[in-house]
């Protein structure tokens, strides 16, 4: 019979890409790994935006800088910005296009190579849209 393994247990040392992750479900899928599990290896989170620079401005204002993450920013104090660092890669991208819109082919390549699990919570949840 084969065992059943926790979410939990599962993500420990694995790389993950998220998709969505300014929106609700991924902003809370994204602060709950890293608070339950910090031993996962790396999480990318796939943010809409032309470039690297603006998707980390997105992922900096929108996701880790709401109040969501206080129980984790009180929890790693001032380790919160080098933990941050170290476990996540931010993306500029676009779901709806090809190879998920990454232009930076070594970014690409890199997480082509490194991925074990994508979590796509990324839609448009605009129910009139042609
Ligand atoms: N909210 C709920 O209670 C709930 C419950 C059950 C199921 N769901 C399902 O979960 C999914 C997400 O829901 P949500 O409430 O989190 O929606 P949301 O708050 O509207 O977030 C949608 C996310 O998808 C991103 N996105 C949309 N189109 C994209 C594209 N082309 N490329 C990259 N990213 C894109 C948005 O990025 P931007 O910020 O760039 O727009 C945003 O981050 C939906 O399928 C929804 O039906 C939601």
């Amino acid at each position: 019979m084969a065992s059943v393994v926790s979410a939990h247990d599962f993500l420990r040392g694995k790389t993950t890409l998220v998709t969505g992750v300014t929106g609700f479900i991924g902003k809370v899928f994204v602060e709950k790994i890293l608070r339950v599990q910090p031993d996962i290896k790396k999480l990318y989170v796939l943010i809409r935006a032309p470039n690297s620079y603006l998707a980390k401005q997105r992922f900096h204002n929108e996701v880790i800088g709401k109040d969501l993450f206080k129980v984790l920013r009180d929890k790693l104090g001032a380790e919160f910005g080098s933990f941050i660092s170290k476990k996540v890669i931010v993306v500029a991208g676009d779901v709806s296009l090809d190879n998920f819109g990454i232009k930076d082919e070594n970014m690409k390549n890199q997480i082509m190579e490194e991925l074990d699990i994508i979590v796509r919570t990324a839609a448009s949840t605009t129910f009139n849209e042609r």
